[in-house]
């Protein structure tokens, strides 16, 4: 069993690969704070460095390995399309993006949406703001306290971040924060009838795994369509299966006119999408991008795709989740379990930074953060066992008496 009362080793015990260590300041602009492991090589929800450590991945790279890493259906379905051919534009008619289209609306159920492929979440949130603004005529929008949709122009409007706002960014157009769940918040801001739409995350990511309960998001269904503005789901973290539904959303039973999607569906490959209501009107050129819908891109969507439904990696999410909430409560120093699915979060009552460094250091495993510096976050491949999570379990378990030394 792992202690995770010992004091961090200083050697190369720590995994800590020895071509990093030490490393000084690169010729990279330094906007992350990384951890100094180099990976070089992963498989199902494991990765190694490059001391050939193995590694538990409870992250997925900020919750974007949905069918493992390095799956050999994943692998196989890349490297083929990459020998017959990878890339062409739009200029073109890509039978692939039909495909993914319907491959995505049968799975999601959403089977009348139509799908705009781009290549992040952030540029799948700008188009999905913009389309909202074309379709209302209307340029105010309604977000969330905690919320995060990205770092491009509007994306970044509508996140409740100021830090990362630039002068440039700040009052593109106007946005009330409502808070979570709060009605008369909500219905004052709708009540001029000036807003384009309401975006809302299916379950809060970065905001600490806040969510809206599924009676409020069933009354701003019902106000979206009565104030004639338009309803958006981000579920680009919390999609694609990971909280034991296709869509968070969707255990409140609603529809909601745009929903986008990145992170899970590609499994590791740069692709994102937006679904788009038939109420809504395409016109050429109303959107576009150069790389977005390639064939790489469909040939990962498919393929995780087909994985998922072939593996029931959805029902798995569900199942494995609620296990594992269960013995999340039973962990000492964990205050509360948050979350669904395979997105959850152990809140403590301290700063988990140092503890996440010293489950990577002593007991190789990856985990996440978010806003909430007491929460621990999780976000393994949705293929992940009871078994797998096991060294997770004991190394929490051994947690001293005070964790934080
Ligand atoms: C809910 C949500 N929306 C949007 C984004 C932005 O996605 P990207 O980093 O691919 O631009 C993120 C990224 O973490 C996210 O969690």
């Amino acid at each position: 069993m792992m202690n995770l009362h010992l004091k961090s080793p200083t050697n190369n015990n720590t995994g800590i690969s020895p071509h990093v260590q030490g490393r000084k300041a690169s010729s990279l602009f330094d906007v992350y704070s990384p951890f100094e492991v180099e990976i070089v090589r992963a498989e199902g929800c494991h990765v190694w460095d490059s001391n050939g450590t193995r590694y538990l991945d409870l992250y997925g790279g900020h919750g974007v390995i949905s069918v493992g890493h390095s799956h050999p259906e994943y692998v196989r379905a890349l490297t083929t399309q990459l020998k017959n051919i990878g890339f062409y534009s739009n200029i073109i008619r890509n039978p692939l993006q039909e495909q993914l289209a319907g491959a995505i609306a049968r799975q999601s159920g959403y089977s009348d949406h139509r799908l705009f492929l781009c290549n992040s979440g952030a540029e799948a949130n700008e188009n999905a703001l913009k389309l909202a603004s074309f379709h209302t005529s209307k340029r105010k929008v309604i977000a969330f306290r905690g919320s995060f949709h990205g770092r491009t122009s509007a994306a970044l409007n509508v996140t409740d971040n100021p830090r990362i706002s630039s002068p440039l960014n700040a009052g593109n157009f106007e946005v009330v924060f409502a808070t979570l769940n709060n009605k008369d918040e909500v219905e004052r801001a709708l009540a001029p009838g000036d807003v384009a739409a309401v975006i809302i995350e299916g379950i809060q990511g970065i905001g600490g795994l806040a969510e809206a309960e599924p009676e409020f998001l069933r009354w701003l269904r019902g106000e979206c369509t009565a104030t004639g503005t338009l309803l958006i789901l981000d579920e680009i973290q919390s999609g694609y299966g990971r909280t034991g539904s296709f869509f968070a959303h969707q255990r409140a039973g609603i529809t909601a006119d745009i929903v986008t999607i990145a992170k899970g569906m590609g499994n590791g490959f740069p692709v994102a999408g937006v679904l788009i209501s038939p109420g809504i009107t395409a016109r050429k050129g109303m959107l576009g991008t150069t790389f977005g819908g390639n064939y790489l891109a469909c040939a990962a969507g498919l393929a995780v795709l087909k994985i998922l439904e072939e593996e029931d990696l959805i029902a798995h999410a569900k199942e494995v989740g609620e296990a594992l909430d269960q013995q999340f409560h039973t962990l000492p120093y964990v205050q509360k379990v948050k979350g669904r699915g395979l997105m959850l979060g152990l809140e403590f009552d301290f700063p988990v930074k140092e503890l996440r460094k010293r489950l990577l250091e002593e007991c190789h495993i990856f985990t996440g953060s978010s806003s909430n510096p007491n929460l621990l976050r999780i976000l393994p491949p949705l293929t992940i066992t009871a078994e797998d999570m096991a060294p997770f379990i004991e190394a929490l378990q051994s947690l001293n008496s005070n964790p934080q030394v």
